[in-house]
């Protein structure tokens, strides 16, 4: 049945209220057997097509050519026009810019620098977990999670330590719900990124700001827009989303207390763990695309200049893929989730996200005797990324 049942399912996409009451499994579910491709009105915009099945959601990020991301990635912002950030970072550019651009920034999230953060991560978040753990009652995302995320992205950027608490607050106004107060945080973010890459210029070092700023494209050296652009986005990817993934990790393990057991009686600390808790969280949520050439998907007709979003965390509930979906199970194999996105965009941090959940679930399993809820947990409200923001916990030392 597709037709009105169809289309009152998907106009709920356009509406970050629908995320934030945690009804969005029940639509994806839904429109995934009798809509996978779904026109979704918008209130304040031209609209969007809704792509909720794995095989179609696949095929529209693994071609780039057909479906770009120059335009805009998001949900956010005036959909009428271009999103103004359009080919000066690294997701928001095509093809050889954005190969070049790659490349330069992979050494930085892969190999050896990896290994190296691996024992400076550890220690930090063994003290981290310490200091929660005396607390004996905490909130997970601020008190856990961002910090975490914000140690890695620092070191990853040669940011000053000393910098993170006091910026903590502001990373955590760039989720808030309050429009000016997260345009105020995104601006205090800017601002700071930017003195950062003034210090850089003044003493270039082994980061990978000095490494946006040295990139040349085609022979010209970038301009200074696109390097801060660049450097914020490489920031700020890495932050909410890996925030999302911890604290939706925890949320699950507290939740689920055979899983829990399973991995506090495992010897290793499992890989297909951190998958599982990937394909189980989903953080990223709409990522969207625009149609460069009149297309069909799933018979439905799309027309060059549309908005497409590929909702990544039906993609990875696909009934068609993933065997019993709805199960959280810690050893699942195979699971080709698709939470890091796929094709030339797919996510740049995925070795330093897959570190941070490794290094956090195998410490928590010998940290804590158990989780338990200390109060509701609230649920992100937003189109862009989806999960639980806060969590409030107790725990105890094992
Ligand atoms: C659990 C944590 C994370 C999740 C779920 C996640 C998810 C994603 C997804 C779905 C994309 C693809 C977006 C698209 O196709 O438009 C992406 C891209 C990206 N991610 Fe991540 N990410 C995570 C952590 C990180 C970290 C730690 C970094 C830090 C370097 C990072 C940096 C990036 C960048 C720079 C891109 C753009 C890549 C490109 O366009 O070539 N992400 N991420």
């Amino acid at each position: 049945m597709t037709g009105a049942t169809g289309a009152i399912q998907a106009a709920a996409l356009a509406d970050p209220e629908t995320f934030a009451r945690g009804d969005a499994c029940r639509v994806f579910r839904h429109l995934r057997t009798q809509e996978p491709v779904a026109w979704t009105p918008e209130p304040d915009g031209p609209g969007f097509w809704s792509v909720t099945r794995y095989a179609e959601g696949a095929c529209v990020l693994k071609d780039a050519s057909t479906f770009s991301s120059v335009e805009g990635t998001t949900l956010e912002g005036n959909r009428w026009q271009d999103d103004p950030a359009a080919g000066r970072m690294l997701p928001l550019m095509a093809a050889p810019a954005h190969t070049a651009l790659r490349r330069i920034l992979m050494p930085h999230v892969s190999g050896p620098r990896v290994d190296a953060l691996r024992h400076d991560t550890a220690g930090f978040l063994a003290h981290v977990l310490e200091e929660c753990t005396e607390r004996g009652r905490f909130e997970v995302g601020d008190g856990l999670a961002t910090r975490v995320a914000m140690h890695v992205a620092f070191r990853l950027l040669g940011l000053p330590p000393e910098d993170e608490a006091g910026l903590l607050p502001v990373v955590r106004d760039t989720l808030s719900c309050n429009e000016s107060r997260r345009h105020l945080a995104d601006a205090e973010l800017l601002i700071y990124v930017s003195e950062a890459v003034e210090v850089r210029r003044r003493h270039p070092a082994d980061d990978a700001i000095s490494a946006i700023m040295g990139a040349e494209i085609d022979g010209r050296p970038l301009d200074d827009e696109t390097v801060l652009l660049t450097v914020l986005n490489v920031m700020s990817a890495g932050l909410t989303t890996t925030r999302l993934a911890i604290t939706g990790a925890i949320h699950a393990l507290m939740h689920h207390p055979d899983q829990w057991r399973w991995l506090q009686r495992r010897p290793d600390m499992p890989g297909t763990a951190v998958e599982e808790v990937l394909r189980w969280t989903s953080p990223a949520a709409a990522v969207v695309r625009t149609a460069h050439a009149d297309t069909v998907l799933a018979g439905r007709r799309i027309r060059r200049g549309q908005r497409v979003a590929v909702w990544i965390p039906s993609l990875n509930a696909d009934e068609a893929v993933f065997a019993d979906p709805d199960r959280l199970r810690l050893d699942r194999a195979p699971n080709r989730h698709l939470g890091f996105g796929t094709g030339m965009h797919a996510c740049l941090g995925m070795m330093l996200a897959r570190l941070e959940l490794r290094l956090l679930m195998s410490e928590i399993r010998r940290a804590w005797a158990g989780i338990e809820p200390d109060g509701p947990a609230e649920r992100l409200t937003s189109l862009v990324l989806q999960g639980i923001d806060r969590l409030p916990v107790r725990v105890g030392p094992s």
